[in-house]
């Protein structure tokens, strides 16, 4: 345990109760160093000099504890990220709910990026659902994260050269036009995905969604708020849909209702009542 002057320990057990409270986000003391570097670009930026001021700031400014709290994000992400998950979605989800909704009559799917960071996950599921959607099946994307940064980037959908990697080149030359430094994409894939500000530690007001992303966004909570954040999803669901968590996180042992589904691409769960 350190405690320096800048940042004591009482001041780091202050903004880790804050954090979790505000966001479900679990600081240890082992990221420590993180959000104490994050908390001297936010006191340069507001031109403060103490922890203490900034802790009453954050407190009764509810735009500042937005900045600040998109400041301690980790926003690591890239398209077709666990590309095996996509596999799933294409040779499983996808047939499965085909089948399901069609009786219905309805011949929309709609989905949830959350946690969606810059928008690499959105774009990457707009283009596949594309590609493997038959008419007059139609998606739609909510692309939600707590982090207005990375929003913005989602929403201009602009990616620089070294970001497009992961995209297989058929797929940039059809969604993306090349622009100078980068890649931009094209308006008809854009106009499928809605970019919007959503903390998972709320409602989203979301319903019946017939499918859920969130990868990599529950290993920064501890199990109370997880088990919260996927209760949650289960009431945003519709009732046959699935749910797509990272490939190192899982459900195991937590209560909630979901099914955990084994494919041969990918495991995920679903909700099927
Ligand atoms: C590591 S990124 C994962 C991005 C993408 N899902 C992927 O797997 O590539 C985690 C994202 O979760 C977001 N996040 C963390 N806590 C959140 C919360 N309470 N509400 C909404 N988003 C949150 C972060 O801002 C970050 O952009």
């Amino acid at each position: 345990m350190a405690d320096d002057v800048f940042f004591t320990d009482a001041d780091f057990e202050m903004y880790r109760k804050l954090i979790y409270n505000e966001s479900g986000i679990h600081f240890t003391a082992t990221n420590r160093s993180i959000l104490e570097s994050r908390l001297k670009e936010r006191l340069r930026e507001n031109g403060l000099a103490s922890v203490r001021i900034y802790f009453d700031t954050i407190s009764k400014d509810k735009e500042e504890l937005k900045n600040f709290l998109d400041s301690i994000t980790t926003n690591l992400t890239r398209f077709f990220r666990n590309q095996a998950h996509f596999d799933a979605l294409q040779h499983h989800v996808v047939p499965e709910l085909l089948k399901i909704k069609k009786a219905t009559g309805n011949y929309n799917i709609k989905i949830w990026s959350a946690g969606c960071s810059t928008g690499e996950e959105p774009y990457t599921i707009a283009m596949l659902m594309n590609e493997i959607l038959p008419p007059p099946w139609k998606f739609d994307i909510v692309a939600s994260d707590i982090s207005l940064k990375c929003l913005m980037t989602g929403k201009e959908g602009f990616y620089a050269d070294t970001r497009v990697t992961g995209i297989p080149d058929a797929y940039l030359k059809k969604y993306f036009d090349k622009v100078e430094g980068g890649y931009k994409a094209h308006a008809d894939m854009m106009s499928k995905i809605r970019f919007d500000y959503h903390n998972l530690k709320n409602d989203s007001g979301l319903r019946n969604l017939d499918i859920v992303f969130c990868r990599n966004v529950l290993i920064y909570f501890d199990d109370v708020a997880q088990t919260a954040v996927v209760n949650r999803f289960w009431d945003s669901m519709a009732s046959k849909s699935f749910l797509f968590i990272g490939h190192s996180e899982s459900l195991f042992g937590m209560a909630t209702k979901f099914e955990f589904v084994k494919t041969q691409w990918a495991t995920l769960y679903r909700k099927f009542i």
